[in-house]
């Protein structure tokens, strides 16, 4: 089987106030301070008329994240926000206070000092980190786990930042650079929370959801169902938490997608007693974004009461999607979507398609009133890679 799903029958979260770390209005302080950053442009909406037609649903709408200023990946909304906020902070100042050209002025150089901001990430989130730490005129130590590949430190490197690939697994990575930047005085700006670090994630998080409000410009009507794909949790839940908030009588459907190298979410579903389950070892997918075994303890909380399904995902699903949206049917237009970004397209038409999965349809309620909504959360990262997939058929990680 390409997929694995489970619904969410977990125990609502002990959390009281799990639905107060990223507010409407958090989103809306992320998208204001987004909009100070030269270059800002809101990413495209994609409507897939000729999809949705021959998938037999509604409307399909694909956010296109790989036209996120020059980045390729969505990423920067998160560590862009949170790195504003921290700096804001230490000029005494509230984040609605500041833009972007003040951040980078010599006078908060001269009242903040130098800064290194020190990040794990298998790509994405790191280039975010040291894209912004160049821009402000900071340093950033960037590290990346074991099977990461060289084009994507390459583009990390380009920014000026340090970067190494290490022996390591993600979560480990994340420890080892969590400890290197307490030896040398760094700031960590890490995607994931864990038990007492927890604020600048949560600042991460409010800023992903901004992405959210672009959407909501966007669309003339909310969607019925979001597919979300997870590696630590922190994107899903703050897309999520933003619906959830907003629409509170009657959200969409959300379903959380991973790889079935890393579905620490699915795993917790089966399990079913509220606990986060953990996934070991080397997790080497083709989504290396996803490749995360350990949740977001935050985000663990608001998947946990918010979201309707879980689907785990082999290598050949991302694949799947990845040619779907390159290739686009009728007059849709096409997109450039990576290894991480198209999973729930390929899911989708898995679901539409397969008869295997008619049963998954049918909870799922997806019909000719369904209105979807996808966020290809990455481009061509790697293009190589891309291709890889694209032209050369290539359905699974190899090195
Ligand atoms: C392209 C892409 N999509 C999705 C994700 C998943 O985000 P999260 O780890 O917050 O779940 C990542 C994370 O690195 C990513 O790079």
């Amino acid at each position: 089987m390409e997929i694995k799903w489970a619904k969410n029958t977990m125990p609502k979260s002990q959390l009281n106030n799990v639905d107060c770390y990223i507010t409407a209005d958090d989103a809306k302080c992320a998208y204001s301070f987004h909009k100070t950053i030269p270059g800002y442009k809101i990413t495209p909406l994609v409507k897939l008329k000729s999809l949705a037609q021959h998938f037999g649903v509604g409307e399909i709408y694909v956010k296109d994240e790989s036209k996120r200023f020059d980045l390729n990946a969505f990423k920067i909304t998160g560590a862009g926000f949170a790195m504003a906020k921290y700096l804001s902070i230490s000029l005494g100042k509230d984040i609605s206070e500041v833009t972007f050209e003040e951040l980078k002025s010599p006078k908060t150089k001269k009242k903040t000092g130098d800064i290194t901001f020190y990040s794990a990430t298998d790509g994405n989130h790191g280039r975010a980190v040291a894209w912004m730490a160049s821009k402000l005129g900071y340093k950033a130590v960037i590290n990346m786990p074991k099977g990461s590949t060289e084009r994507r430190r390459q583009n990390i490197l380009n920014t000026g930042a340090q970067c190494v690939i290490t022996e390591m697994n993600y979560d480990d990575t994340v420890r080892y650079t969590n400890n290197q930047a307490k030896e040398n005085n760094g700031i960590v700006v890490q995607d994931t929370a864990w038990k007492g670090y927890e604020e600048i994630p949560t600042w991460i998080m409010q800023g992903y959801s901004a992405m959210a409000l672009e959407i909501e410009e966007q669309m003339d009507y909310p969607p019925t169902h979001i597919f979300l794909q997870a590696g630590v949790g922190s994107f899903a839940s703050a897309i999520q938490s933003y619906y959830a908030n907003v629409y509170k009588e009657n959200p969409p459907m959300v379903v959380i997608v991973e790889s079935d190298q890393a579905d620490c979410f699915y795993l917790s579903a089966l399990a079913n007693d509220g606990k986060a389950r953990f996934k070991k070892g080397d997790m080497l997918t083709l989504m290396a974004g996803l490749a995360c075994g350990e949740p977001n303890t935050i985000s663990f909380e608001i998947i946990k009461n918010h979201s309707a399904y879980f689907a785990s995902c082999a290598d050949i699903v991302t694949a799947y999607g990845m040619r779907i949206l390159g290739n686009p049917m009728g007059q849709d237009e096409r997109i450039m979507s990576g290894e991480s970004g198209a999973v729930t397209t390929g899911l989708l038409a898995y679901i539409m398609t397969d008869t295997k999965y008619q049963s998954f349809r049918k909870e799922l309620k997806l019909d000719k009133n369904s209105k979807i909504l996808l966020i290809s959360t990455e481009g061509d990262t790697d293009p190589e890679c891309y291709r890889d997939v694209v032209w050369r058929g290539r359905n699974q990680y190899s090195k």
